[in-house]
C-alpha cells in the first residue's frame, strides 16, 4: 500500500430540511460519525457550512478516502455532491482535525465576513485551492482561540 496522502475537495447542497435546532442535532451526529470513523482510517480535514452549502476537505491515505468520500456521497443530509479536487499532497493541512467543522455562528460571522463568504459562499466559483484556503485559515483561527 501506498503511503502518499491524498487531498479531496467537495462541496454539496444542504438538504436537512426543519428548523436550526434539527440541522445542529444533524451536524453534531456527522461530526460525531466523523471523528469516531476518521481518526482510526488515518483521515483528517475540516467541513464547512454556509448559506445552505457543505464544503469540505477530506486528507488520508488514498483508499481511505476514496472509501470515507463514497460513504460521505450516499448520505441524504446532502445532496448535488461535486468534486473540486483530488490530488496527493506533501503534507497535511489539517493534521490537528480528525474533523474541523465551521458553521455559522455570531462568533464566526466576522471571521467569515472578513474572508468575503459573509453571504453567498459559492465553492463552485470559487474553485478547490480557494476553498482550501478558506478552510485553513478558519480552522486556524479556531485554533488560535482554542490555544
Ligand atoms: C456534509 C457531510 C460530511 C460528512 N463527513 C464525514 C466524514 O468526514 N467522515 C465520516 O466518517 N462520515 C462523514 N459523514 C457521514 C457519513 O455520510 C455517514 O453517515 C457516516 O460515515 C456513517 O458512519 P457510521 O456507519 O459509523 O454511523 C458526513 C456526512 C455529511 C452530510
Amino acid at each position: 500500500m501506498s503511503n502518499t496522502l491524498y487531498q479531496l475537495v467537495y462541496y454539496s447542497r444542504n438538504e436537512v430540511s426543519g428548523n436550526e435546532a434539527s440541522f445542529e442535532a444533524e451536524v453534531s451526529a456527522i461530526l460525531e460519525a466523523s471523528r469516531r470513523n476518521n481518526d482510526p482510517a488515518g483521515i483528517t480535514g475540516a467541513l464547512l457550512f454556509n448559506g445552505g452549502v457543505f464544503a469540505q476537505v477530506l486528507e488520508g491515505p488514498l483508499e481511505a478516502v476514496e472509501a470515507t468520500f463514497e460513504r460521505i456521497q450516499q448520505d441524504e443530509r446532502h445532496g448535488d455532491v461535486s468534486l473540486l479536487a483530488l490530488e496527493p499532497i506533501a503534507h497535511r493541512s489539517f493534521p490537528n482535525w480528525a474533523m474541523g467543522f465551521v458553521g455559522r455562528s455570531a462568533e464566526n460571522a466576522e471571521r467569515f465576513s472578513q474572508i468575503g463568504i459573509a453571504s453567498g459562499f459559492d465553492p463552485a466559483s470559487l474553485g478547490s485551492h480557494k476553498v482550501h484556503a478558506i478552510l485553513k485559515e478558519l480552522t486556524m483561527d479556531e485554533e488560535r482561540a482554542a490555544a
